[in-house]
């Protein structure tokens, strides 16, 4: 039986997952989080689809014991591969990619660059999904080897906005022709500045925004949205470093934060 005063679990391969977890705790305040990144092993996007079920359901078994009401898997690249985890948790499992095609198919743009993890860009599943809902729109999908690992070191580092500019600009070479992109993968929308401030002509398309609105209609039609007048808290863990998440988090302006912690698994 879930409980609506439980948190809800987020998940990602590293800090992506604060640029959703910060959505989410604008959408529904009143909300407690449980937010766990695998600093240990990020990234995953250059790992197989087997390697990256592996580790996800390290990440799963802890959710579980923490008996989370719903597990927001923030990370593009294991979303690609969540179908596999259907029946993992006792509670539902609500992953990025139907968000992300929404968002594009709002627009119905003519074109889109999809930039990603290598491995969500290989298994097609963001060309698929925008396929269906904006069948007019070409879906041009890019793998960025290194960006996101880059984001990850870098976001919060002096001179690291450099740095940054630099994987931005050769991860999208060739592409500059294209005026609307969807940020595939969690990390990008935390530089966002970034790819405003190199590419001031392009709409850059945030799926997190689209997620956040589907987890509270999940939570509503569920009778699971938490009743509390309080403001929610969020509890952060780690693989990694903690101090580092601890600073990373208050760069990505995550709010109620009550501890950062690492956990080893
Ligand atoms: N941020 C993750 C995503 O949304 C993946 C980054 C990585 O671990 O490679 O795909």
């Amino acid at each position: 039986m879930l409980d609506k005063h439980s948190p809800i679990g987020i998940i990602d391969s590293g800090i992506g997952g604060y640029s959703v977890a910060r959505r989410l705790q604008n959408h529904l305040p009143h909300e407690d989080f449980l937010y766990l990144g695998d600093g240990a092993n990020t990234p995953y996007g250059n790992h197989s689809a087997q390697e990256i079920l592996h580790m996800t359901r390290r990440l799963l078994q802890f959710m579980a014991q923490r008996r989370v009401k719903a597990l927001v898997v923030a990370c593009n690249t294991i979303s690609c591969v969540a179908e596999q985890l259907i029946g993992a948790l006792e509670c539902p499992i609500l992953n990025v990619l139907q968000s992300g095609a929404q968002a594009v198919a709002r627009l119905q743009p003519d074109r889109v660059g999809v930039i990603s993890t290598c491995f969500t860009a290989q298994s097609g599943c963001y060309p698929e999904r925008i396929l269906r809902l904006s069948p007019d729109t070409q879906a041009i999908s890019r793998g960025c080897p290194d960006l996101a690992d880059l984001i990850e070191r870098y976001i919060d580092q002096p001179g690291g906005a450099g740095r940054i500019d630099q994987a931005i600009r050769d991860n999208l070479a060739g592409l500059e022709d294209l005026d609307c992109f969807l940020l595939a993968c969690t990390h990008y929308p935390l530089a966002q500045e970034n790819f405003q401030r190199l590419y001031p002509h392009v709409q850059w398309l945030d799926p997190a925004e689209e997620l956040a609105g589907a987890v509270e209609a999940f939570l509503t039609e569920h009778s699971l949205l938490n009743p509390s007048p309080e403001l929610g808290r969020l509890e952060i863990y780690t693989t990694g470093s903690a101090p580092d998440y601890a600073h990373k988090a208050e760069t990505a302006g995550l709010l109620q934060i009550a501890s950062v912690r690492h956990l080893a698994i």
